[in-house]
């Protein structure tokens, strides 16, 4: 047991770290090589995290060409997928002379829960919520003030009744409206506020016995910032570059793979994951909450009670229409959003959006990506774009010139990619 850990300096911290290493030494070198040089000076050292020993590195990318709802946008990503940002730039280009994507958003609107177990009947716990329901609006009044002023604040408080699945379960539920934050902490605090103000409320009326408060807190599952995004075209223009495919046939394989992930658990998850390959690298580049927004994503695919696919295809006639429904409970103020340098580079180049935008942006780019994802799936197969870029960076592990990377690729365009194969296909040009 180590005591106090979080209170010795960070170069305490890597040398005991480092005891649990298999090699000590290298460890502790990674962590001070990786430490960026702000935070050396200690000039940009935020302190998100405790116990922050180094920094862990992705690469930060952007994605030319994405038109949403009529306006160009250079997205940034940050994923550590290879084949993301080829795969969302292709799809971003061959959207854009189609029209683009087509988003509409929903209204904000997150809500919170203090969960609370009640031991008396409904009509007096109904009743007590009824009577104190301005006085709790009242006691986060100073807290909501900030957020009323920007447009947003409480938009609902309603005793829900669980009992059917829990005894004694209650919620009061409790709707924010956090316009441009995603809100979390704002939320906790109401809430946390809220309950305290419940408490003394049931101790005055001598109904405290009755009442356990278990828990106060935000909901993830946040339906009202549904997202959905859209692209549409005539199937006579849908023939993917490069492959012998009619747009017809094209289009029929890519429904019918649309479908399974509607029908299989199995072909669903991953399906829904390569819409999240884009969503995720966007939340990231701006500093928002990927968990959040897997954990909402993940959830609203299984409303019906099946997990399904996120996206689905119409075809009538020759117009061919792909889109997804996505809740995105994101911001642009407050968080790390401001406070991270990159997240804040990120909103610039975005242009300054607000929440409903970054929302718009990020679907997209989790169109993008899914897009591409199918396309592939149902033509050629993933494996030959994974592969190309999986070659180039074996290439640069292995420290190849132009001259070296030129050749690798064109004999690796008919040779299986593996890091053995690519090693000694260099290690025989630099022989000779
Ligand atoms: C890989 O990161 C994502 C895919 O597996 C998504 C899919 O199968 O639809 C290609």
């Amino acid at each position: 047991m180590i005591q106090g850990f979080s209170r010795f300096s960070r170069e305490e911290k890597i040398r005991i770290a480092s005891e649990f290493a298999r090699h000590p030494v290298e460890f502790a070198r990674e962590m001070i090589a990786n430490w960026l040089p702000g935070r050396k000076t200690g000039e940009q050292d935020p302190g998100f995290t405790e116990n922050a020993v180094s920094d862990f590195r992705l690469p930060y990318s952007v994605a030319p060409n994405f038109l949403v709802n009529g306006k160009q946008y250079m997205v940034p990503m940050v994923t550590e997928e290879s084949s993301v940002i080829a795969a969302a730039s292709s799809a971003a280009k061959f959207w854009w002379d189609r029209g683009g994507f087509v988003t509409t958003t929903g209204n904000l609107i997150k809500p919170g829960q203090i969960h609370f177990i009640w031991k008396g009947t409904e009509a007096i716990i109904t009743n007590f919520v009824r009577e104190i329901r301005e006085g709790l609006l009242d006691s986060v009044s100073h807290i909501v003030r900030s957020m009323k002023s920007r447009g947003g604040g409480i938009d609902g408080i309603q005793l829900k009744n669980l009992t059917d699945k829990l005894e004694g379960y209650y919620q009061i539920e409790v709707l924010f409206n956090t316009v441009d934050a995603m809100g979390a902490n704002f939320i906790n605090t109401c809430l946390e506020t809220m309950s305290e103000f419940i408490l003394k409320q049931a101790e005055k009326r001598g109904i405290s016995e009755s009442l356990e408060i278990i828990m106060s807190v935000l909901s993830n599952y946040t339906p009202q910032c549904l997202v959905k995004c859209m692209v549409a075209c005539k199937i006579s223009d849908l023939v993917p570059a490069g492959t012998n495919y009619r747009g017809s046939d094209f289009s029929r394989r890519f429904e019918t793979a649309v479908q399974m992930a509607h029908h299989d658990i199995s072909r669903a998850v991953t399906h829904n994951k390569g819409i999240f390959n884009g969503v995720d690298a966007v939340v990231l580049a701006t500093g928002n909450d990927f968990r959040a927004v897997e954990a909402a994503g993940h959830s609203w695919a299984c409303k019906d009670g099946v997990y399904k696919a996120l996206s689905e295809v119409r075809i009538q006639g020759n117009e061919f229409e792909f889109s997804l429904e996505i809740p995105l409970a994101i911001g642009v103020v407050g968080g790390l959003t401001n406070l991270h340098p990159m997240a804040r580079a990120s909103l610039q180049l975005l242009g300054d959006p607000n929440a409903k935008t970054l929302m718009s942006v990020a679907a997209s780019a989790g169109m993008a990506n899914h897009f591409s994802a199918i396309r592939a799936l149902t033509t050629g197969g993933i494996q030959r774009g994974h592969m190309k870029l999986h070659l180039v960076n074996i290439l640069g592990q292995l420290k190849a010139d132009e001259v070296e990377k030129n050749a690798a690729i064109k004999y690796f365009r008919n040779h299986k990619v593996s890091f053995n194969s690519v090693r000694d296909f260099l290690t025989l040009m630099r022989e000779r």
